[in-house]
């Protein structure tokens, strides 16, 4: 069995992060998220991944190389245009051959990994195995309707109105019949070839589909407030660590992660957060659910519910909450006169003044 990974797409919900990223690679608790389902395809037993790329391939590749320090043996396949996760499946036909596997949405993160469901799909061998999650937007989502039996009837990509709120979560099993279903399905109507078709396909031509709805969380980090809940989930995961160094004015308080090489000085961090390697903390209050990544500085400041990337730097804010603040970010007091917020944005972001 494979695994094929989808990390193409463009993450227009995510911008303007993903302007210049992978959404994929946006930590949560200071792992990119990408990792996270790395690990549940290896710790299934699946070695072989086709990790689908697009536009930001070569920042995926930097990362993850051949795959080897996750103990895995990785092969990119190269999508030129993000025209759906149906496209995706064909683009990578050469590599899957006739061979089952587990499609992964890059994006997506699941409790517990997925072993279990690869398992049952191993033992039943159905053509299609989709896991169901209860949400309370499945407009934003794949929507399946399940008869009397728990069969499922239908399933709608995106629709106005849902018919139920069972959400399709990003992992599916196949078998390679949904080869010929991606080949024989239309594009939909934002001019993609869905997934969702393709299995609709194959119910309506008789083939064994499966579904389970799950009953731990699951997570499309898509959007900010999803992925500050991703980071919250994670986080409240972590076991406390200091490995960091502390001055004698500085206290962590509850599940606090202080990765090598970070130093604070007169600061106080309240769990559950992370403060990466190399990073510095200066006169400052990190509340709960924080995640600052490396080699950044945070001095006079107070932040909480928030992810901070890599080498950025927060001076003299007096409370940050519920932000998103990307790679070799600045943000500061200024003391020149006239008193004035001075912005430098990029496209679509977004900030919320007081
Ligand atoms: C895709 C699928 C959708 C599924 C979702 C899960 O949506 O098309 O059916 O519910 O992933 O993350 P997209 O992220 O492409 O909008």
């Amino acid at each position: 069995m494979k695994a094929l990974v989808l990390s193409g797409g463009a993450g227009t919900r995510l911008r303007p992060i993903t302007h210049t990223s992978a959404k994929q690679l946006v930590p949560v608790g200071n792992k990119p998220i990408l990792e996270f389902g790395l690990e549940a395809i290896r710790d299934a037993g699946i070695t072989d991944v086709g990790l689908v790329v697009g536009e930001t391939g070569e920042e995926i590749r930097a990362h993850v190389g051949d795959g080897s320090h996750f103990g895995l043996a990785v092969t990119y396949v190269h999508q030129p245009q993000p025209l759906g996760l149906a496209h995706a499946v064909l683009t990578a036909a050469d590599y899957l051959g006739d061979d089952d596997f587990v499609m992964y949405l890059g994006d997506n993160l699941i409790a517990g990994g997925i072993t279990a469901f690869v398992d049952q799909f191993r033992e039943r061998r159905p053509s299609a195995q989709i896991l169901l999650a209860r949400v309370r937007d499945p407009e934003r989502f794949g929507v399946a309707e399940l008869d009397a039996e728990g069969n499922v009837d239908r399933l709608v990509e995106k629709p106005p109105r849902p018919r139920s709120d069972l959400a399709l979560v990003g992992v599916y099993l196949f078998s390679h019949a949904v080869l010929e279903a991606a080949r024989s399905i239309e594009p939909s109507a934002r001019g993609e070839l869905e997934i969702t078709d393709a299995i609709q396909w194959l119910i309506d031509r008789g083939y064994k589909v499966h579904s389970q709805v799950i009953a731990g969380w699951w997570k499309d980090t898509g959007k900010l407030y999803d992925l500050l809940e991703a980071n919250r989930i994670v986080l409240d995961g972590y076991e406390a660590r200091v490995d960091g160094t502390l001055d004698a004015d500085s206290e962590v308080q509850g599940r606090v992660v202080v990765e090598e090489g970070a130093r604070l000085s007169n600061s106080f961090v309240r769990g559950p957060a992370i403060i990466g390697r190399g990073t510095r903390l200066v006169n400052t209050f990190v509340g709960p659910y924080t995640s600052i990544y490396h080699s950044c500085v945070v001095q006079d400041s107070e932040i909480e519910h928030s992810v901070v990337l890599e080498q950025s730097s927060i001076r003299d804010v007096r409370r940050l909450e519920d932000s998103l603040i990307g790679k070799q970010v600045e943000v500061g007091v200024s003391g020149r006169k006239p008193r004035a917020y001075r912005l430098m944005l990029g496209d679509h972001s977004r900030v919320g003044l007081i």
